[in-house]
Order: C-alpha cells, then sequence, then structure tokens
C-alpha cells in the first residue's frame, strides 16, 4: 500500500513534468511534507521556489502551472498557492476516509516494505566484560533495539549484533587482580562488581609497578597465546558478564540475533593489517602502523601499536569485512555514545578505500544525565540499571493501584512492571536522541505529558470504548460502518492516522525513534481531544459506530507505533 505522503508525492511530480516537459527537475524537492501548521492545509509541497532558479521564473508562477496540471481526482478538497509559492493541498474528506478503510483492512496497517530482500546489520548494547553496564550501554539498547523493530516492520531483515569489549589489554590486568585480590564470596552475590573492583586495583598497582604492570602484560600475551588456565579465567569473566546483561536484557525484552565479541575477530587481525599493507594505505610511524587520513580531513587512525598490539579500529575493519562477507548486508549501523564520533568517522575512511562495499552509519546520541537523588538507594557512581528499573517499577505500581485499585495483585504488578519499564525506555527514545536531556520521575511517569504511561493509558482507555460498545451493543459489527469525518476532531484525528506509516518510514530514513515517539504523541492528543468533544456511545445508531471504528484504528495504529518502539500495552492501567 502507498503512504499519503508517497500518493501525494507521486501526483506532484506528475504535474511539474507535465507543466515542464523540457526541464530536469530531479534535484527538485517534490515530495509533499505535513503542512506546518493546520491553515496551510494537510501537506505543502515547497518545490516552486527551488525550481525557480531552474525554470528562470517566478516561483508563483510555477506554482500556478503545476497546480494547472495537478490531479485532484478521488484525493484532494483543493491546492491553494501561498506566500511565494507554498503549494497547500489539501485532502478531501472522502479521500482520507476511505484511505483510513483500507489501512484497517491491511494486517500491516498501511506500513509499506521497502525493505524487502535487504539485510542490516544493527550494532548496538555492546557493553565491555567486567565492568557493570553504564548509562550509555543502555542508551545503545534500548534505541538499537528500537532501531530493529523499526527496520523489522518496514521490511528488512535486521540481524541485531552484540558486539561486546571482550578483548584487549584490561584482561592482564583483570586476570592480575583475580589471582590477587579476589574476594570470592562478592564473586558470587555480585560477580561483575568484584570483577570491577578487582580490575580498579589491579588497575591502580600497574600505575605504581612496573613489575606488576609487565606481568599483566605477560598474562594477556599468554591469553592471546591460548593458554588454557587463562583462557578459562577469561571465559569465567564473559559467563559471569554475561549472565548479568542478559538479565537486563530480559528485563528490557531485548534480544540478539549475534552475540560475538571482539575477541571473535582476534584471528582476522594479522590478515586486516596485510590487506592494508598490500593495498598501501598504511605506513610506519614512529614503531606503529598508521593510515593517514589527510584527504578526509581526519587525524592518522592506529591500525597497530609499536608494541604489535592491534587496536579498536583494526577490530572494527575485521568485524565490517567479516559482516561483508558473511550476510552481504546493505548497511551496517552503529550505535553508540558521542564519544565514539571520531572513531567511527576514521575506521569507515579507512574501510572504504580498503573496499568496503557496505554503507556504514553512525548513530550517535548525547550522555543521558541522571539527577543526584534519582534513585533512593543509588550506592557507588555506576548507575545501576537494575536499581533504576526496581524502582521505576515501584512507582509504576503506586499509579497503577490508585487508577486501578479493584485489580487483582498480580496483574497490578504485570502491568507496572509494562509501565515502569515503558517509562524508561520512552523517556529515552522520545528525545531527539544528540540533544543533552535530563532523565526525571516527573517526566518519564507524568500521566498528562509527553510519557510511555499517557500514551499506554491512552490505548487502555480506547480499548474500553471497544469494550462497552460490545457490551452496549452486542451483535452490531462497526466494521460495517463506513468512516465519516464529520466533525474538525475526527478529521484532525483521521490526519495523524494516516500519517502513521510516513511516522515510521521517517524514523527509519533518519535513524530517530524519537520520530515515531513525536508522532504517537501527536496522534494520542488528537485521540483525546475528539474523545472529550465528540460524543461516540450516546450518539445515533451509525455515526456511533463509525465513530468507534476510528477509535479502534487510533488503538491498533497507537499499538503498533509502542510496539515499535519497544514499548508493551497492557489492556487496563
Ligand atoms: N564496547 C564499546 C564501548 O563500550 C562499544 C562498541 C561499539 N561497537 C563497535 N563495533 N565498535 O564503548
Amino acid at each position: 500500500m502507498q503512504t499519503i505522503k508517497e500518493i501525494l508525492s507521486s501526483r506532484l511530480r506528475a504535474a511539474f513534468a507535465a507543466a515542464f516537459p523540457e526541464a530536469d527537475l530531479s534535484a527538485l524537492p517534490l515530495d509533499a511534507v505535513p503542512a506546518a501548521g493546520e491553515s496551510f492545509g494537510d501537506y505543502q509541497c515547497n518545490a516552486a521556489m527551488a525550481a525557480s532558479k531552474i525554470l528562470r521564473q517566478p516561483p508563483r508562477a510555477i506554482a500556478e502551472q503545476a497546480v494547472a496540471r495537478l490531479d485532484a481526482t478521488g484525493l484532494l478538497a483543493r491546492a491553494d498557492i501561498a506566500g511565494p509559492g507554498f503549494i497547500n493541498l489539501t485532502l478531501s474528506d472522502d479521500a482520507l476516509a476511505r484511505h483510513l478503510e483500507a489501512l484497517q483492512a491491511d494486517a500491516l496497517l498501511g506500513v509499506p516494505r521497502p525493505g524487502d530482500g535487504k539485510t542490516v546489520i544493527l550494532d548496538y548494547s555492546s557493553p565491555n566484560v567486567a565492568k557493570p553496564m553504564h548509562v550509555a550501554h543502555i542508551r545503545s539498547t534500548v534505541i538499537g533495539d528500537a532501531l530493529k523493530r523499526i527496520h523489522r516492520a518496514l521490511g528488512y531483515t535486521v540481524l541485531g549484533d552484540n558486539h561486546l569489549g571482550d578483548w584487549g589489554t584490561q584482561f592482564g590486568i583483570l586476570i592480575m587482580g583475580y589471582r590477587h585480590f579476589l574476594d570470592p564470596k562478592a564473586l558470587e552475590t555480585s560477580p561483575v562488581d568484584e570483577l570491577q573492583r578487582v580490575y580498579v586495583l589491579s588497575h591502580q598497582q600497574c600505575e605504581e609497578d612496573p613489575a606488576w604492570k609487565d606481568q599483566a602484560r605477560a598474562e594477556l600475551v599468554k591469553l592471546q597465546a591460548g593458554d588454557p588456565e587463562n583462557r578459562a579465567l577469561w571465559q569465567q569473566f564473559i559467563d559471569l558478564s554475561l549472565a548479568e546483561f542478559n538479565r537486563i536484557y530480559a528485563r528490557l525484552g531485548v534480544s540478539f540475533e549475534l552475540v560475538r565479541g571482539e575477541s571473535f575477530y582476534h584471528d582476522a587481525l594479522p590478515g586486516v593489517i596485510e590487506k592494508l599493507q598490500s593495498l598501501g594505505l598504511v605506513r610506519e610511524s614512529e614503531g606503529a602502523l598508521v593510515a593517514f587520513l589527510d584527504d578526509e580531513k581526519l587525524p592518522p587512525c592506529i591500525v597497530r601499536k609499536s608494541d604489535g598490539g592491534y587496536n579498536y579500529a583494526t577490530t572494527d575493519l575485521a568485524t565490517v569485512f567479516s559482516r561483508e562477507a558473511e550476510f552481504h548486508p546493505d548497511a551496517i549501523v552503529y550505535v553508540t555514545d558521542e564519544r565514539q564520533q571520531l572513531h567511527f568517522r576514521q575506521f569507515f575512511a579507512v574501510a572504504k578505500k580498503a573496499g568496503a562495499k557496505t554503507h556504514l552509519r553512525h548513530i550517535w546520541f548525547g550522555l543521558m544525565r541522571l539527577p543526584e537523588g534519582l534513585l533512593s538507594t543509588r550506592k557507588g557512581t555506576a548507575i545501576k540499571l537494575d536499581l533504576l528499573l526496581d524502582e521505576a517499577e515501584r512507582r509504576a505500581l503506586e499509579i497503577v493501584k490508585t487508577a486501578s485499585p479493584d485489580m487483582p495483585e498480580d496483574q497490578q504488578l504485570a502491568v507496572a512492571r509494562a509501565v515502569g519499564i515503558g517509562a524508561v525506555k520512552y523517556a529515552d527514545l522520545s528525545q531527539n536522541p544528540q540533544s543533552a536531556v535530563t532523565f526525571t520521575w516527573e517526566k518519564a511517569l507524568a500521566m498528562d505529558g509527553n510519557s510511555a504511561p499517557y500514551l499506554q493509558y491512552a490505548v487502555a482507555r480506547i480499548a474500553s470504548v471497544i469494550d462497552k460498545h460490545q457490551e452496549r451493543f452486542p451483535g452490531v459489527d462497526f466494521m460495517q460502518e463506513p468512516i465519516s469525518l464529520d466533525s474538525p476532531h475526527a478529521r484532525r484525528l483521521a490526519l495523524r492516522l494516516a500519517r502513521h506509516a510516513d511516522a515510521v518510514l521517517d524514523a527509519a530514513a533518519q535513524e530517530k525513534p524519537s520520530l515515531l515517539a513525536d508522532h504517537l504523541y501527536d496522534l494520542s492528543q488528537a485521540y483525546s481531544s475528539f474523545y472529550q468533544n465528540v460524543p461516540f456511545l450516546k450518539a445515533e445508531a451509525g455515526l456511533r459506530e463509525s465513530r468507534v471504528r476510528l477509535c479502534d484504528l487510533a488503538a491498533k495504529i497507537l499499538r503498533h507505533g509502542l510496539t515499535l518502539l519497544g514499548i508493551d500495552t497492557p489492556e487496563r492501567i
């Protein structure tokens, strides 16, 4: 099914082509975009201004010629020219209503599948072994998972790969720490904390005592050479860390198709160096092997250190080549915090020179600030995700108990889980990932603002309208009644419902789940004013069913959108 924007855009393209058959208009923004405000119609097209230079005519004259050839049949109530040459498009109520009926009949709710036959690898979460996950990994996990769901809805085959930091110099230090400082009891009760603790102690020793540092390096060399004892220790670090990470993933409802840490690529690293050398992309500099990126105006990228060790970039290059050979992806998308931008620019540049064909994209986000006193039981400096989620569920339970005191307790707990986890995720996903945000409980759990509970509550409220209709008018099938848009409230809601597919497409194209969140919030507000201003169950027969039918579609679309963000929608709150 075509989206409204696609239908409008193809008519606009045809109109411009018919009006200016001689001109090459391929560079023009001929797409329809949602109108900037209601007074400008439903959609607008801004191409006439840009076309003015190409066609050497005033924009208004261009707009007039295009509009004269615009096919409005079965689609538009009007096409107006405004200001310097904007084309403002207003859909006919009939076209809008029929489009919604088609969406409702479509199992995919009108979301197209441009990704069919294409593969995307999403590299996200990727915490480091033997260290607690920190806020950046949590954001990466939540954003990466939403991007995976969004791409899947568009037909892409998506492989989520958890690229664990499970290799490198820290393991020599950790092995020394483990042998000298371990508290076995603590390892049992909170293994990752204990590993982190002994690592920190050993790291301090390295700074103070060169002999300790040498010993740590020797342990690393042994590990990399396959020494059975060190290998077993290393495997234990991974198993303990993964057990803890997996518990968090389960709570968040996140999973991966692949969990390939950096160690997976260890044996491929010398081959990467040979490849770069044979292509003449690297040269020796102060004992290290370096790719110079002057053309790209980037600092040089070290691929082998003077001590013979490999770098983060080397592993990432090996990873790209391995993923290309095995999965032939169309794109690889990496989700990390902003501090890694330079790393990705550098290794993308080297990968391209070395012949990588895949579209490589780094999606970065700012660090979310967690204000002091966020958690009543906060200990240490690393924010503990478990504690954050516990507190979210506890606070959500209070909301649920107030809203539904008569609900059985186990159901209250299940709903509180969905609301609490949803609130934490949505607080993250609803922000433009690149702007700095501060997490607060007031915002995350606001029942009257842009929050998961608000949207979840909207879905539950809509569902109850449909249930009530069934109770009061048993056997009356609202789907038999055509949708009618007989009030401005209904029309505003209809327009948002029709935009859903485009919002999913935009979120994927810009790799920003926040665009989908914005749309869902906008939609739920339009629903809210529809609900408050238009009677449903008290309306006359026919009209009543038409309105309930619109509610049903609103519930389906909100649920669909929230699911793509990884947020559950309980039947009741
Ligand atoms: N482990 C890294 C970190 O914690 C993130 C890895 C991101 N993925 C990648 N292919 N470099 O900072």
